[in-house]
């Protein structure tokens, strides 16, 4: 018998402790003059009491839509002198009074008004002072305070509550921040003050209070929204579905939760609310790596688990991404951000996560909670094992023609020295001139392309141009003069006809292309035509 009781007196010091400790207590005496009630309404944060022979008023913040509740319970009957506890739990939101020998849970219920009753505000109040005063904050000592009506706690920085205008005011912040054109973006600075802003954030959103099990805040390009676990029946799994966004390359998504994760939480603390956090960010500003990697439809999601780091889960988080069709040449991997904090330079990493690849989804399971995207890896099949052969025959190709255009001009001149169709064979040797510019052409421009300089680029450009036309002139020409043999046999002669034909072959590509250019000289010169390349992605230029 002695045992069991020993057991009973001590039971497990931790737990109880922590599990029934409140963030703040307040005592004292009250004596009770005349049939009198408890009033419970909207104040400054963080808690008042005050006393007078009618009422003990005790005040904290409501919710915005709530500020005119008033809730009124009546006291005891016996008057004298009573000794009150005013018990305050932070993590439920629970409001306690214990009054002599009575329990009142001080919250909206049957005993609150909507509009405040003004026949209470008119009366007088006699105040009454409260004895034997004395109060605990979490982590304090107990404290003792002089007797007086009423008593004031101000909030301190940390216990400020946070209302859903302050979220939304920190989101257009961060908006801002991310408007910024990613070059200015690409500065530490920014991406510091962006980090530090992002982390204050996830700091309100843990803390912001609202009304039901979630909400979603945000208008411009970032989203948030807070999904509250209700604490003791943490679910089994939970799924969240964005909102759709019709005409976006990405247009929605889903995140499904394991319920692995919630029992690390439940094992933490039963009686806390805990919170889920989604970003949906719509801006890759922010997220930038050295090679400037291009993600799905510029959208980042952050997952997170307000005060717990979330790794090597064993049933993976399922983020879903439903987008359009993606090109061919495209193959996507899903990552996560992953930031030196010292130098500010981020990378995109895969650790952790697999890729499930669908037709118009994709699906990404991660052992871990971050900020994930899909990254657009081009195909290898095509960029490095074809496009290497492709290119030798291309040359090889070239290569030929040019020299057999070459050989050909030479032998035409020397056979032109002893025929009489002397005409023809100028108009083939003008043709061959032609293809052979054509085929330097096709050999030098990529290299005139990557060069540096505009200036070259746009010569090439140029060059290619006229070259073409001149090919496609002298094509023509050919086939006049075949019609010209052909027809007017007999009527061979004109007057400086080669030349003629030469003004024609050469000359209006000529005109077109200086035309072209000064309609407007950047038609010719670098013009950039999105490619998905490599782990990169970055755009590739190519030239006309
Ligand atoms: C709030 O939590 C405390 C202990 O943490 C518990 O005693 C109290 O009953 C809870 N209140 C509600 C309404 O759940
Ligand atoms: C309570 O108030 C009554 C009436 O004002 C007074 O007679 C009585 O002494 C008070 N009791 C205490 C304990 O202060
Ligand atoms: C005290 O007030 C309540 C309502 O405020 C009333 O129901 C009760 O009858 C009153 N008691 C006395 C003794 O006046
Ligand atoms: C306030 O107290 C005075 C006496 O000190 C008394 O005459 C008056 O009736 C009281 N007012 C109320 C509303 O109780
Ligand atoms: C009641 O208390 C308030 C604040 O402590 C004070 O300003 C006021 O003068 C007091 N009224 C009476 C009648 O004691
Ligand atoms: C405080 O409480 C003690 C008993 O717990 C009592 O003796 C004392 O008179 C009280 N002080 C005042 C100012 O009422
Ligand atoms: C502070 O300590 C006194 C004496 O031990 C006790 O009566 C009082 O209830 C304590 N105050 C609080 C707020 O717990
Ligand atoms: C969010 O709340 C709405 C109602 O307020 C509900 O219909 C919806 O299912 C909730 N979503 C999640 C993910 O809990
Ligand atoms: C950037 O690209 C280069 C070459 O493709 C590659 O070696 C490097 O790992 C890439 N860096 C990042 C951070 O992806
Ligand atoms: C996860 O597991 C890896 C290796 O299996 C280990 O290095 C890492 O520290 C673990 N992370 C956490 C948060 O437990």
């Amino acid at each position: 018998m002695p045992l069991f009781f020993l057991l009973l007196l001590s039971p497990l010091p931790g737990l109880a402790e922590r599990s029934h400790q409140e963030d703040f207590r307040f005592c004292g005496e009250r004596n009770q003059t005349e049939n009198s009630s408890v009033i419970y309404e909207h104040g400054p944060p963080t808690i008042s009491i005050e006393n007078t022979a009618q009422a003990l008023i005790i005040k904290r913040p409501f919710l915005p839509n709530h500020r005119n509740t008033y809730c009124k319970y009546n006291l005891p009957l016996p008057l004298g002198r009573y000794r009150f506890c005013v018990y305050w739990f932070k993590p439920n939101m629970t409001l306690k009074l214990v009054y002599g020998k009575q329990h009142f849970l001080l919250r909206k219920d049957l005993s609150c008004n909507n509009i405040r009753s003004k026949e209470n505000q008119k009366t007088e109040k006699n105040n009454s002072s409260i004895f034997n005063v004395s109060y605990i904050m979490k982590g304090t000592k107990n404290t003792s305070l002089e007797s007086r009506p009423d008593f004031f706690f101000p909030a301190t920085p940390e216990n400020m509550p946070v209302w859903e205008e302050d979220v939304e005011k920190e989101l257009s912040d961060l908006d801002r921040l991310m408007g910024r054109s990613p070059a200015a973006a690409a500065g530490a600075p920014v991406h510091r003050t962006f980090r530090n802003k992002l982390q204050e954030f996830e700091k309100k959103l843990a803390k912001v209070e609202f009304e039901g099990q979630n909400r979603t805040f945000g208008q411009a390009a970032m989203h948030a929204t807070v999904l509250r676990i209700e604490p003791g029946h943490a679910p089994q799994d939970m799924a969240f579905a964005s909102q759709r966004e019709e005409g976006k390359e990405v247009h929605s998504f889903t995140v499904d939760l394991p319920s692995s994760l919630f029992m690390k939480v439940k094992d933490k603390e039963d009686m806390v609310e805990h919170r889920v956090l989604l970003m949906d960010i719509n801006s890759q500003t922010m997220f930038q790596d050295e090679n400037s990697s291009r993600v799905l439809g510029d959208k980042v999601v952050g997952i997170s688990l307000v005060d717990t780091v979330v790794a090597n889960l064993s049933d993976p988080v399922v983020l879903t991404f439903f987008h359009n069709q993606l090109p061919r040449n495209v193959t996507p991997l899903c990552v996560f951000w992953q930031e030196d904090a010292t130098t500010n330079v981020g990378n995109w990493n895969s650790y952790g996560c697999t890729t499930v690849k669908g037709d118009k989804r994709t699906d990404c399971r991660c052992n871990h909670l971050t900020y994930f995207a899909v990254l657009m890896v081009s195909s290898p099949e095509i960029t490095y094992i074809h496009r290497a052969y492709l290119s030798i025959i291309t040359y090889i190709g070239c290569l030929i023609s040019a020299l057999a255009s070459i050989c050909t001009i030479f032998f035409l001149y020397f056979r032109s020295k002893q025929r009489d169709q002397i005409t023809s064979m100028h108009i083939h040797m003008n043709l061959l001139c032609a293809i052979f510019l054509l085929d330097i052409n096709f050999l030098i421009s990529e290299h005139l392309a990557s060069s540096s300089s505009e200036a070259t680029c746009r010569a090439g450009g140029l060059f290619l141009h006229f070259s073409l036309l001149s090919c496609l002139t002298w094509m023509g020409i050919e086939g006049y003069n075949l019609y010209r043999l052909v027809i007017e046999v007999f009527n061979a002669y004109h007057n400086h006809f080669l030349l003629k034909l030469c003004l024609v072959g050469w000359g209006v590509p000529f005109f077109c292309v200086t035309l072209i250019f000064f309609a407007n000289w950047t038609n010719y010169g670098p013009f950039s035509i999105p490619v998905y390349e490599s782990i990169g992605g970055k755009s590739t230029n190519a030239t006309m």
